[in-house]
């Protein structure tokens, strides 16, 4: 079977948000060379202070149409498509997938399972076409959160909103909490979360797609890890849903403080904010 890569250099700063648009325009998987690994003979390697992204696509059609709006959100990237040949591409991303420890918790591929280390509470999340196998910054942030959270407040109940591979409901669930709901806008992510509860035998979580409007009730804990953008325009009903406690990410730093005023602008005070990189974690308190 032949794919199209999307080739696409970029500023090393612009790295991880043009990453979460090629996975919001569907990419299969993509690879990223940041002068982090060693180079594989022949292949071709960023500029100095850029980065090389090559995001897979199963056909010229969706490949041409992501290079359309890549474009557009980021004019200064250079791009080229290519056809693939019979390449086993999609092992080479995942094999790149490194599990992390976020306080009590360890969050993985199946295949690192047995180099989990004792005593923590493991999540096995095989990496497939959902977000959130742990790694990303904007989620182990959430990760620490909810860690927390739950010390402070064992049997909460929690809402993940955006909740991808389910990684923040199960984490919460595993680390004690009631009633846990998890919701996303995309299928795929809701039946692959499915899954990942088999997976780790987790029982109780109330996965789909519902929107915040037909999620009933009220949450102690509300985490939502989605982009700035999206996260101001779902401020409204984010609000609406949050009983203690809310948790903020999908943030770059320079967005932190039009976020901010979204949610404060709904009744809600800040709790403070955690940088990790080039992503800010941003906690809220309920206003009453
Ligand atoms: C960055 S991922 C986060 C996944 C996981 N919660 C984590 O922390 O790793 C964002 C998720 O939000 C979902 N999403 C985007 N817009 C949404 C919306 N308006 N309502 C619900 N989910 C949305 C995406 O499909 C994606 O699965």
């Amino acid at each position: 079977m032949a794919y199209v890569s999307l080739t696409l250099e970029v500023a090393v700063k612009q790295n991880e948000a043009l990453q979460d648009a090629l996975h919001a325009l569907k990419t299969t998987g993509l690879e990223v060379r940041d002068g982090s690994a060693l180079p594989m003979p022949g292949q071709q390697q960023p500029k100095k202070g850029a980065a090389l992204i090559v995001a897979y696509f199963e056909n010229r059609p969706q490949a041409t149409k992501a290079w359309k709006a890549v474009q557009q959100a980021f004019p200064q990237v250079k791009g080229a498509l290519e056809k693939v040949e019979d390449r086993d591409w999609s092992t080479e991303w995942r094999s790149r997938i490194r599990p992390v420890q976020v306080g009590r918790l360890w969050v993985g591929p199946p295949w690192e399972k047995a180099n989990a280390p004792k005593g923590k509470t493991q999540l096995i999340i095989e990496p497939k076409m959902a977000f959130g196998t742990g790694d990303h910054p904007t989620t182990s942030l959430c990760l620490a959160a909810v860690d927390d959270f739950m010390k402070a407040h064992p049997k909460a109940s929690v809402l993940d909103v955006g909740t991808g591979s389910g990684v923040l409901a199960f984490a919460a669930k595993k680390l004690g909490a009631g009633k846990v709901v998890g919701t996303d806008n995309d299928p795929l992510s809701i039946e692959l979360a499915h899954e990942n509860a088999e997976v780790n035998g987790i029982e109780g979580v109330a996965l789909s797609t519902q929107t915040l409007g037909q999620v009933k009730g009220t949450f102690d804990l509300v985490l939502a890890n989605i982009l700035a953008n999206t996260l101001v325009m779902l401020s409204p009903l984010i609000a609406l849903k949050v009983k203690k406690h809310l948790v903020l990410a999908g943030v770059l730093v320079p967005q932190r403080e039009e976020v901010e005023a979204a949610f404060v602008a709904q009744g809600l005070k800040p709790a403070g904010h955690v940088v990790q990189g080039e992503w800010v974690r941003l906690d809220f308190e309920a206003g009453k």
